[in-house]
């Protein structure tokens, strides 16, 4: 059976380590924290949830101990700091930058061939981050961010259309921002295209709300989100622990795919035990192309902000 690290057992750590326990396909979930205690806590709660959901998952927590996560087959890192409200995900740059590094370091001594799920902000950036620190192949690197903005938009389009989420599909790529890129022409209901459904305007204003998802909920809690986030991570390491081959958008390193080297950003993928298996590459056209573009070159500049930002403390 795998054995799942969860890094941060704040909302969205606690959250992954819910959703993959309560699914009963693992064996283990370790959950780790700066905080004292508060792993230990909450893996004795989950543990003590298992006799009502009925799941026979070990939940176990520790206080910065690393050698609990040692043989680990997948690492979920939501370490760090959440936005607050009037803060963008790039704030948190630095910070987290450097918490994502250092849990990275300590978690990979002892698991050298686990596959890494990014959640911390800004996560484009913090998933290259955890590339560098870990010196994995690529493709046991990625980031969880798509599934989260495809769920919002699902779940909006359903509000607006009054049918069941189930049959709604769609893809959105770029960055997790407010650049990221919905796409209509890959959204259907039922294999019904949603340009059929509903006019442009329409979906625009669906699509300015999924842009701003985030910021809406971070208004609202004064802090961001954590049951779909925790969802979606956990969906992700469903689809590694089963070897599903599910085909989800996900932050991947690209390598020449879209045109983008040396760069991770949302674009549909197909995963397995391997981790990122293969990157769709799909036909956009010149307006999405450029939407892309416009996403990946957020990306790369919060990547060489951080860069810079490193430089003059060093
Ligand atoms: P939280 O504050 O509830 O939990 C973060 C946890 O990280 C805390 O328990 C804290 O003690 C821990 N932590 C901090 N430094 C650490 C270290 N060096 N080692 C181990 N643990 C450490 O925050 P929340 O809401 O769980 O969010 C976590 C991160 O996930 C944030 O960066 C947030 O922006 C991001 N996020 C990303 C999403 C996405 O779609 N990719 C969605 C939602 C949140
Ligand atoms: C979200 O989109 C803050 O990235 C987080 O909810």
């Amino acid at each position: 059976m795998s054995k799942v690290t969860v890094i941060g057992s704040g909302n969205v750590g606690a959250t992954v380590a819910e959703c993959v326990a309560r699914k009963d396909m693992v064996g283990e979930v370790v959950l780790i924290d700066i905080k004292p205690g508060l792993s230990e806590g909450k893996a004795l709660d989950l543990a003590q949830a298992a006799p009502i959901h009925l799941y026979d998952t070990k939940v176990t927590g520790s206080t910065s101990d690393y050698t609990t996560t040692a043989g680990s087959d997948v690492c979920v890192i939501t370490s760090g700091v959440p936005r607050r409200p009037g803060m963008s995900r790039d704030d948190l740059l630095s910070i987290n930058a450097s918490i994502v590094r250092s849990v990275t370091e300590s978690f990979v001594a002892g698991s050298p061939n686990a596959i890494i799920i990014v959640v911390s902000n800004p996560l484009d950036v913090m998933a290259y981050v955890a590339y560098m620190a870990s010196g994995f192949p690529g493709h046991r690197v990625m980031g969880m961010a798509g599934i989260l903005d495809t769920a919002r938009y699902r779940c909006f389009l359903s509000m607006e259309l009054g049918v069941s989420v189930k049959d709604i599909q769609a893809l959105l790529m770029g960055g997790h921002g407010d650049t990221m890129v919905p796409l209509p022409r890959y959204t259907s209901v039922a294999g019904i295209p949603l340009t059929e459904l509903l006019d442009a305007d329409r979906i625009n204003v669906i699509i300015e709300r999924v842009k701003m998802g985030g910021g809406e909920l971070v208004k609202l809690m004064g802090t961001s989100a954590w049951y779909a986030p925790g969802a979606g991570a956990a969906e992700m390491v469903e689809a590694i622990v089963k070897d599903s081959k599910r085909v989800l958008p996900c932050a991947a390193m690209l390598k020449g795919e879209y045109g983008y080297s040396d760069l991770f950003i949302g674009v549909p993928v197909r995963i397995g035990r391997g981790g990122v298996e293969h990157i769709v590459e799909i036909d956009l056209n010149d307006e999405e192309r450029a939407l892309m573009s416009q996403s990946a070159a957020h990306v790369r500049a919060n990547l060489d902000a951080l860069q810079r930002i490193e430089r003059s403390q060093a």
